[in-house]
């Protein structure tokens, strides 16, 4: 078993927030894995390369170098903290997640902060299916659409119909994508954060940790 908290799920499930509080409460690190595949997106951009073209995405993605901490990404040195969450990067970033050269060099640097940091809390959408399938606590976090749209749109703006069908749209590409499709691992915990609050998610995977590391 890995100290890792694997939390996986949709857009606008809450992963981020939930993730963020958890690690904070345990005093783990963090990551956020999705920014990284906001960050090569951003770096494909930056450079013009097609993000159609297979091979020259997978060769951009193992030469950008990405820093990522709890609160920034840096890509090659840049602060691309705040346009990663752009429209632009949005829109793509599913094309880029679904090239397999891209997500072999994703899950290497995955592993690795991992490894130097000897656990963390690690959200996405295969961390628990096929970056860490050894986790010691797997969490599958869900909500309605209706709430995930209503939790973007107060986020970042928006109308509510458009970012529904945005959101839609991903989770397609991101379920039916070939290589490490979202789904969720037999053993992963599924929580529907619709009706909850944060704190209650927060402590009921608290809680769930708890029982795991007695076991
Ligand atoms: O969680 P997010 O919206 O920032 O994720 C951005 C994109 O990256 C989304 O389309 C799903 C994809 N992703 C992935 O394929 N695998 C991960 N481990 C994390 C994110």
């Amino acid at each position: 078993m890995r100290n890792v908290i694997a939390i996986d799920g949709p857009a606008g499930a809450g992963k981020s927030t939930i993730a963020q509080a958890l690690a904070a409460r345990l005093s783990l690190p963090y990551l956020d894995t999705g920014a990284m595949y906001r960050g090569i997106t951003y770096a494909a951009m930056q450079a013009k390369v097609d993000i159609y073209d297979t091979n020259a995405l997978a060769k951009l993605a193992r030469r950008v170098e990405l820093d990522i901490t709890d609160q920034s990404i840096f890509v090659d040195d840049v602060d691309a903290t705040s346009i990663i969450r752009s429209p632009e990067v949005t829109t793509n970033v599913s094309i880029v997640a679904a090239n397999s050269g891209v997500r072999a060099e994703m899950r290497a640097q995955q592993r690795l902060w991992v490894e130097e940091r000897g656990g963390g809390v690690v959200e996405g959408r295969d961390i628990a299916t096929v970056v860490f399938p050894d986790a010691i606590l797997k969490i599958f976090l869900t909500a309605s659409p209706i709430v995930r749209a209503t939790r973007r749109v107060a986020q970042s703006g928006g109308d509510i119909n458009e970012i529904a069908e945005q959101i839609a749209k991903r989770d397609k590409i991101d379920s039916s994508r070939e290589d490490s499709p979202l789904r969720e691992h037999s053993d992963s915990l599924v929580v529907d954060t619709s009706d909850l609050t944060v704190d209650e998610v927060v402590d009921s995977i608290h809680t769930a940790y708890k029982a795991r590391l007695q076991q």
